[in-house]
């Protein structure tokens, strides 16, 4: 991948989260803890049964250009929660699919809706939607980042280690949007992060630029090697994520081949810490990236993964939403 320029969000500060979620490097040490603590509250509330409804009249608009199973299902299901209801938005039914431009269509859909959750492919794609839109824009994954899926398993690694400072994380396989999203959520939260891929696949190097530039006030460290048993050595966790991401079909034998030695399988994870935690984002192809020993084995929490995208992105809706409520009760 293409060396990225330094993000900065226009609208980030130290506590809050700005206006839209496109990106972790974006945002603040301080904003990731307190979306943690909220997100562990609202998963609490919820296992209680207890009504939480702040976001009564909103809508969330989503806009998918690839497929999704969890991103949807967790963002829809949460903004009813919420009190709010979503708008699944078919790119082949609206007028994007025949020229209209994305300034045009964020316009106005931020005349209509309160939030729009973008899937899309260049990162600059949302990048304009968020500029275009006077809504908040979340990323729900680009070629880039996936930052709602990372922070989701910061929640996921907190509640099953205890704390993130000094955990090590080893990502074995593509270096892609998943590889870059950990990296920059390890360097915001103090984590070390090592990350075993193929020197041609390694993650953005925009990404690793900024993290390393994070890492150095937070006290995180960054690896990368070609070495699958360096990254996972005395790992905390081992994660690992698809070989042919979404668009990459073309790449599928190449990928295939050069990837396989970074399996995550029952061998590789004996050289992790003996209570490492095993970790995917789904959707996982046993017997490539990863064995069906080690997903479905003791070590793996990957439904946990998943359930915490629900209690995590309800976390950033209430947040980016926040200024948005009053008056919007119905
Ligand atoms: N992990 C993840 O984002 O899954 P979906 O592609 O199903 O949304
Ligand atoms: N890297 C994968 C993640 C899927 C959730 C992809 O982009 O397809």
């Amino acid at each position: 991948m293409a060396a990225r320029p330094r993000q900065e969000s226009r609208h980030s500060n130290s506590q809050g989260l700005g206006k839209d979620l496109l990106a972790i490097s974006a945002m603040s040490p301080q904003a990731i803890a307190l979306l943690l603590e909220f997100a562990r509250k609202l998963k609490a509330l919820r296992r209680r049964g207890a009504r939480y409804q702040p976001l009564g009249g909103m809508t969330l608009g989503l806009l998918f250009e690839k497929p999704s199973t969890r991103t949807r299902v967790s963002f829809e299901t949460g903004m009813h929660q919420l009190g709010g209801q979503s708008l699944f938005l078919s790119l082949d039914n609206i007028q994007l699919s025949r020229g209209e431009t994305i300034a045009d269509t964020a316009a106005v859909l931020s005349r209509y809706l309160d939030a729009l959750v973008v899937r899309t492919f260049d990162h600059t794609i949302v990048e304009d939607w968020a500029r275009h839109a006077t809504i908040p824009v979340i990323n729900g994954l680009t070629d880039l980042c996936h930052p709602c899926q990372a922070l989701s398993d910061l929640l996921t690694i907190q509640e099953r280690k205890g704390r993130l400072k000094g955990v090590k994380l080893a990502y074995v396989g593509d270096g892609n949007n998943v590889a870059n999203s950990l990296i920059e959520a390890a360097a915001k939260t103090g984590m070390a992060i090592s990350v075993g891929c193929p020197g041609d696949h390694r993650p953005d190097q925009g990404v690793l630029d900024q993290a390393r530039e994070d890492a150095a006030r937070t006290g995180a460290t960054i690896e990368v090697t070609d070495q699958p048993q360096v990254a996972v050595k005395d790992a905390d966790v081992v994660y690992t994520d698809v070989w042919v991401s979404m668009g990459h079909e073309r790449e599928q034998d190449h990928l295939l081949k050069v990837l396989a030695p970074y399996q995550l399988n029952e061998r590789l994870l004996k050289g992790a810490k003996p209570d490492a935690l095993v970790m995917h984002c789904l959707p996982a192809h046993r017997g490539q990236e990863i064995t069906a020993g080690a997903l479905d084995g003791p070590q793996s929490v990957i439904l946990d993964q998943a359930e915490n995208r629900l209690h995590m992105q309800k976390a950033i809706l209430v947040e980016l939403l926040k200024p948005r409520t009053k008056g919007k009760r119905s």
